[in-house]
């Protein structure tokens, strides 16, 4: 469904992503490891469109987006949940919800998104401030899901929140696996990156150091968790 071929990332004259490849198979839940600045979040918005310049290979569903504008990217069915979440706080949740327009067959009606998140619809008409960080990460995922995306980038969607609501947010993610979605998440969290994911990218200073399995992983914890410091 994506592959990504020899990306090169660059902010200015700063060359952050060096010849990073990697790939995700449609229905498949992947994480991207590694510590504060390795180049997590810039691969995300690389995918996305958003980054000043970026060279090599990134095939979506067939076809070339290196050179395509992150509108394009989007209508073609990729959402990214930025890391800060992307709500605006002073409108509703539903405002926020029905911000972006549903485009193409796979945009999830309302009554599903509240299915999969029921706390957003006992909420829809409170403004979005009110929430929970736990309920505005379900709110910053649902807005995909709406405008009909098909592959999920997730930014450290269980940064800053409560064990329970991590759980919460992990079942989530598998209900949209299971929806037949794909998902492509930075995460931190080893054990709950474990929980949800098929397979595992290491990076590094922005490049791709390893691949790894979910077991690999889990009998690895102490020596990433040192590597990566958290
Ligand atoms: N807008 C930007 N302008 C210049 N440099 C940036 C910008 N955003 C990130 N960087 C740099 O790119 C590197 C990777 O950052 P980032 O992708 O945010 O890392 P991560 O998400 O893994 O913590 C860091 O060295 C960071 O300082
Ligand atoms: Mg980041």
């Amino acid at each position: 469904m994506l592959k990504i071929t020899n990306l090169d990332s660059f902010y200015g004259e700063s060359h952050v992503l060096q010849g990073i490849d990697l790939n995700v198979e449609a229905g498949e839940v992947v994480t991207l490891i590694g510590r504060n600045g390795a180049g997590k979040t810039t691969t995300l918005k690389s995918i996305i469109g958003d980054i000043p310049r970026r060279t090599g290979s990134i095939v979506f569903n067939n076809a070339e987006i290196i050179n395509a504008t992150s509108e394009q990217i989007c209508k073609m069915g990729v959402g990214l949940v930025p890391d800060d979440r992307g709500i605006f706080s002073t409108l509703s949740v539903y405002e926020n919800l029905t911000i972006g327009r549903p485009v193409g067959p796979q945009a999830w009606p309302l009554s599903r998104v509240y299915e999969l998140f029921p706390v957003l619809k006992d909420r829809n008409a409170q403004k979005a401030s009110s929430l929970s960080g736990g309920e505005q990460q379900m709110l910053a995922i649902a807005r995909p899901l709406y405008m009909g995306s098909t592959f999920l980038l997730l930014d450290e969607p269980s940064e800053g929140l409560a064990p329970v609501i991590i759980d919460a947010i992990g079942s989530a993610i598998q209900q949209i696996k299971a929806a037949g979605l794909t998902v492509l998440l930075v995460e931190q969290n080893l054990p709950f990156a474990t929980e949800v994911a098929d397979r595992h990218y290491l990076l590094e200073n922005g490049r791709i150091v390893r691949e790894m399995s979910n077991s690999e992983v889990a009998t690895e914890e102490e020596s990433l968790l040192a590597h990566l410091g958290v």
